[in-house]
């Protein structure tokens, strides 16, 4: 597994404390910003900052924001750099994100662009953001209805994983971790996989090595295509099937969260793999059960016309075609592979008999 770049700023547990600890003494920082949401400053800010002794109280800032994805808005992007210029952050200054994926996009994006750039940490607090978002360089904020439509791909100076923050996560939101875990797997590694299934998706089950695993395999695709010209495409698996879901759902007033979404569209798109990948449908069928005994479909209609409308607005579609990543077999992705709608929607069939 290629240790570099991405994944050699990743620090588990003490270690990522004394490597914190280290930077702060060799950079002398005027100001230390730690940004947390009202989550995260009562769930994980006090044992953080009790960890950390050497953090100057004098230099010391905390910036909290409201929970939730809406967050990641040009609106509060204004309000924090709003509040970097009253607490006189300068290029001296370092932020510290202490949250999810909202936390570490949002904040990335903050520092990337404040006074062209200062320095940041992440340490991320979900397992969503611990095994995935707080890795890779991408930073944003959603607009104009849009996702990720405003960002910057750039590196944190470093990545602190304490799994000991995972004990008071919600276990819907550990779920939604889990799933882009189990996609780790599927896509790379199917030790990884195999690791997964036998576990259960509680704080209890989850340490650093398994998170090191995940953080591994994505490190691995990002060095490799940070950008996402082709390579980086494999870590959508399920995503574009799972994208459109979220959204309809959203729209019908029934939200599920992005990695059930994402783990209904892995079920999708393991099926599609077994027409157009090379994936064997006996492998198909064991995996699918796996999935679908965490991930249920709701039982809920889906209407053809909006579903599809959906998908045609993927990112990663060329032209009038869809294109999917798919597996070749559990622990191998083929991405690029264009499939007619039709055949998506007869797919999709299969799970909800709509
Ligand atoms: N940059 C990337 O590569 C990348 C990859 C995947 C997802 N993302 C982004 O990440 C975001 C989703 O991340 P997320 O699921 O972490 O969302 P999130 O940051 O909203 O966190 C989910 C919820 O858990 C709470 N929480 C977080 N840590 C907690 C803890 N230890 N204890 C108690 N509560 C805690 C938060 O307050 C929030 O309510 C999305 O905006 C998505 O676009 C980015």
């Amino acid at each position: 597994m290629n240790k570099e770049l991405a994944q050699a700023r990743v620090f588990f547990e003490s270690e990522a404390l004394e490597n914190f600890s280290r930077i702060l003494r060799s950079k002398d920082y005027g100001k230390v910003a730690v940004l947390c949401d009202s989550n995260t400053q009562e769930f994980c800010l006090p044992a953080f900052l009790a960890a950390l002794p050497e953090l100057p109280s004098d230099k010391l800032e905390v910036l909290e924001i409201e929970p939730g994805e809406e967050q990641k808005s040009i609106e509060v992007l204004a309000q924090l750099w709003d509040a970097f210029g009253a607490l006189n952050l300068d290029r001296n200054s370092l932020l510290v994100n202490l949250g999810g994926g909202v936390i570490s996009d949002l904040g990335g994006f903050a520092a990337a662009c404040y006074m062209r750039g200062i320095d940041f940490v992440n340490f991320p607090t979900s397992l969503l953001a611990m095994a995935d978002a707080s890795v890779g360089a991408k930073t944003g904020i959603n607009f104009a209805g849009f996702k990720n439509r405003i960002g910057l791909f750039v590196e944190p100076i470093m990545v602190g994983i304490l799994p000991a923050f995972l004990k008071s996560l919600a276990a819907e939101e550990m779920l939604s971790g889990w799933a882009e875990m189990l996609k780790h797997g599927l896509i790379a590694d199917e030790e990884h996989y195999q690791d997964l299934i036998r576990r259960k998706p509680m704080a209890d089950f989850i340490d650093a090595e398994l998170l090191d695993r995940s953080v591994a395999i994505k490190a691995s695709v990002v060095n490799r295509d940070q950008k996402e010209a082709g390579l980086r495409k494999v870590l959508n698996f399920g995503h574009t099937v799972g994208h459109a879901l979220e959204a309809y759902y959203a729209t019908q007033q029934n939200p599920i969260s992005h990695g059930h979404a994402v783990a209904l569209g892995m079920q999708v798109e393991l099926s599609l793999s077994t027409v157009f990948a090379a994936l064997k449908p006996q492998e198909a069928e064991t995996i699918t059960k796996e999935l679908g005994g965490l991930y249920p479909f709701p039982d809920w209609d889906i209407e053809k016309e909006a579903f599809l409308k959906l998908m045609r607005g993927d990112k990663k579609n060329q032209g009038q075609q869809l294109r999917f990543t798919l597996l070749a077999a559990c622990g191998r992705a083929v991405y690029d592979i264009a499939i007619p709608e039709s055949d998506v929607w007869e797919h999709l069939q299969k799970f909800t008999g709509v």
